[in-house]
């Protein structure tokens, strides 16, 4: 069997995807950055066959993923007429948990989504210039994975229909069309893993719940808002507008949660102890570190590098003792993808 390729990172929303509707489209813009550490390396083996998909994940052959990949295969293939009748081997491994708040389906689907493109791309013997591709590669990630859609891109990248971002689509997700201020080029990353577990709820039932939401329209509104406020902080070099805006859609998306019926609460005591301290570490500092969280327990604690001494010492002193078995991951903003 020939064999393709890619290593894809996983992303932190700032602004955060929650909420869908149509063939996976969201309900708002989000932005993300793009991580340099946590990825998914997906290897695509094929040859012509009967069309059958098998799947290794991490090692070991797992039923579960195997089913939803073939699904979403054989969803995506009015996109890629070469597929069809070839048998694909799939092995996915993880540098990190999965499903514990770091969205490890937006590196794997976006690995998978990137290898499928290239396999196309070799069985057509056509060409794609590079936008495309990687408009092509997000576009099916997305009906993966929403945020997944983010994840084929490095640094700071949108995805939505958004007014102020000329280009941004429902479809796919683009890269921000202008250069953050210096004070962002550098971000950190800290993932604080209160917890190892599978999440209390998946991600598709917590976008379903919204669909019957009662906050969802102002939801999505107050995410347009924040959207356009971020960007503005992005270019200006706004600090305090970040970190504020951040924790409020990190809070905001956690009382989504909550306020849905039913009702969730995905944080731990851990959790909540370590929002406390780095709020505290900020006013006592100065230092504009922030958190914020995905549909789970763990924590990211996002601060600039020139600040890493300091975060680094605030997080042995005062935050490992909330992480399991003293975990965490030191990630930063990533450069995207990368084919091998
Ligand atoms: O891509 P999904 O369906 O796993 O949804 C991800 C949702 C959040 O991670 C909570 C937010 C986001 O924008 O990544």
């Amino acid at each position: 069997m020939r064999q393709i390729q890619w290593k894809s990172p996983s992303n932190i929303a700032l602004v955060k995807y929650w909420g869908k509707h149509g063939v996976q489209l969201p309900s708002n813009p989000s932005i993300s950055f793009t991580l340099g550490e946590c990825t998914t390396t997906t290897a695509l083996k094929w040859e012509h066959g009967s069309g059958k998909v098998s799947l290794r994940f991490n090692g070991e052959d797992n039923a579960a993923f195997t089913a939803r990949t073939e699904k979403y295969i054989r969803s995506i293939e009015t996109y890629l007429p070469h597929l069809p009748g070839l048998d694909l081997a799939i092995d996915s491994v993880n540098n990190f948990p999965h499903s514990a708040g770091i969205a490890s389906s937006a590196s794997a689907m976006s690995s998978l989504a990137l290898c499928l493109c290239s396999l196309e791309q070799e069985l057509s013997g056509v060409e794609m210039d590079e936008k495309d591709f990687f408009r092509k590669a997000s576009f099916l990630a997305r009906l993966g994975s929403g945020s997944a859609s983010r994840s084929v891109y490095g640094g700071f990248v949108s995805w939505g229909r958004a007014e102020q971002l000329e280009g941004s689509s429902d479809e796919y997700a683009s890269p921000l069309p202008f250069a953050v201020h210096e004070n962002f080029r550098e971000l950190r990353d800290s993932i604080l893993i209160v917890d190892e577990g599978p999440k209390a709820v998946s991600s598709s039932k917590g976008h379903e719940l919204m669909k019957i939401h009662p906050y969802a329209a102002e939801r999505f509104e107050h995410a347009r808002d924040n959207m356009l406020n971020l960007l503005e902080a992005l270019k200006n070099g706004d600090e305090e507008a970040f970190v504020r805006i951040v924790e409020n859609e990190a809070l905001g998306l956690h009382g989504l949660m909550m306020s849905s019926d039913p009702g969730y609460i995905l944080m731990k005591p851990g959790s909540l102890q370590i929002i406390e301290k780095i709020r505290r570490f900020r006013e006592a500092t100065g230092i504009p570190a922030c958190f914020t969280l995905d549909a789970g327990p763990n924590v990211h604690l996002i601060y600039p590098s020139r600040e890493a001494e300091a975060v680094h010492e605030l997080i042995n002193r005062e935050l490992l003792v909330y992480c399991k078995a003293n975990r965490r991951i030191d990630d930063h903003i990533g450069s995207g993808p990368q084919k091998s």
